[in-house]
């Protein structure tokens, strides 16, 4: 971690700044002295992590978008541009995560999943990016998951788009590194959230109930002192998680079999 004055007049966009990963970034990114863009769905909870931010509410902004409508949300990004300046770290953290079976789940819930945790985030980064390049500076931080590097049950929709997020990431980087831009993709395990709760189901619902794993994993707290200390060390990418969720990469890449028949016992919610 940096001193307390790490980031201090930096301008940092966040997604899904209204909860959990991104609401405890917004915090971190303020207390060490960054002026931050607060973005989600819900406009009033933004608000009220705005005026709960450290150096005071008018050094920081509420955008409200919706990651599931890319056209618009590149209309109203770009207008937020203008007022907003120069942004030195876009961290694309908003999504939404699925528990159904493959043979159950309607065809919707893929399409919706697909254009919220990685349509929405090319979106964003096509509107932020540009003015990076040209100032040879700055961080795009994408939030993708340990479901981003391994599959499990309940999650074909899920890892699928996470999995997108590293192939995207992978390739932006071999584009834009050479040009002062840092990309670095975050695959959390689990992480104690709503994101559960907030889970569709094979209906496309919230499924509403939290779960064991999720409640048991790090903190938020925990997870962005990793992330911001990551960007601090200009890493690519990182694996947060403790137990299983932070080993799973490891074992599915020197040990595949072991790896896939493990997945096919384990019953993971
Ligand atoms: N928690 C974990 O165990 C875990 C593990 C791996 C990866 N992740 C990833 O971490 C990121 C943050 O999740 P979290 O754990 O903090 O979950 P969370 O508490 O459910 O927060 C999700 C955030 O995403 C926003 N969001 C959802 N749909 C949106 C949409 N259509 N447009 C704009 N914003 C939208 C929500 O805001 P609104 O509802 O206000 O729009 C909320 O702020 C996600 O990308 C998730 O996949 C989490």
């Amino acid at each position: 971690m940096g001193n307390n004055a790490g980031f201090t007049n930096k301008t940092v966009w966040i997604t899904g700044a209204s909860s959990g990963i991104g609401k405890e970034l917004a915090h971190q990114f303020a207390a060490q002295g960054a002026r931050v863009v607060l973005s989600a769905r819900r406009a009033d909870v933004l608000e009220t992590v705005r005026a709960s931010l450290a150096g005071g509410v008018e050094r920081h902004w509420v955008v409200p978008l919706d990651l599931e409508d890319a056209d618009r949300l590149m209309e109203s990004a770009t207008k937020a541009l203008l007022d907003i300046g120069p942004v030195d770290i876009l961290v694309n953290n908003g999504g939404i995560s699925q528990r159904g079976l493959f043979l159950e789940t309607d065809f919707s819930v893929y399409r919706r999943i697909m254009d919220v945790n990685y349509l929405g985030t090319v979106a964003l980064t096509k509107v932020v990016l540009p003015d990076m390049v040209e100032r040879g500076t700055g961080s795009v931080v994408c939030i993708s998951s340990v479901a981003g590097k391994v599959g499990s049950k309940l999650r074909t929709g899920y890892s699928g788009s996470k999995f997108a997020v590293v192939g995207f990431m992978d390739c932006l980087r071999a584009e834009v590194s050479s040009q002062g831009v840092q990309c670095l993709t975050v695959c959390p395990g689990f992480i104690n959230t709503d994101i559960a709760k907030n889970a569709l189901d094979a209906n496309g619902n919230a499924q509403q109930i939290n779960e064991a794993s999720i409640e048991e994993g790090l903190t938020a707290g925990e997870c962005c002192q990793q992330i911001i200390a990551a960007i601090e060390q200009g890493k690519d990418e990182i694996v947060v998680g403790k137990g299983i969720s932070g080993l799973a990469p490891t074992i599915k890449r020197f040990f595949p079999g072991l790896y896939n028949t493990l997945a096919a016992r384990r019953e993971h919610r």
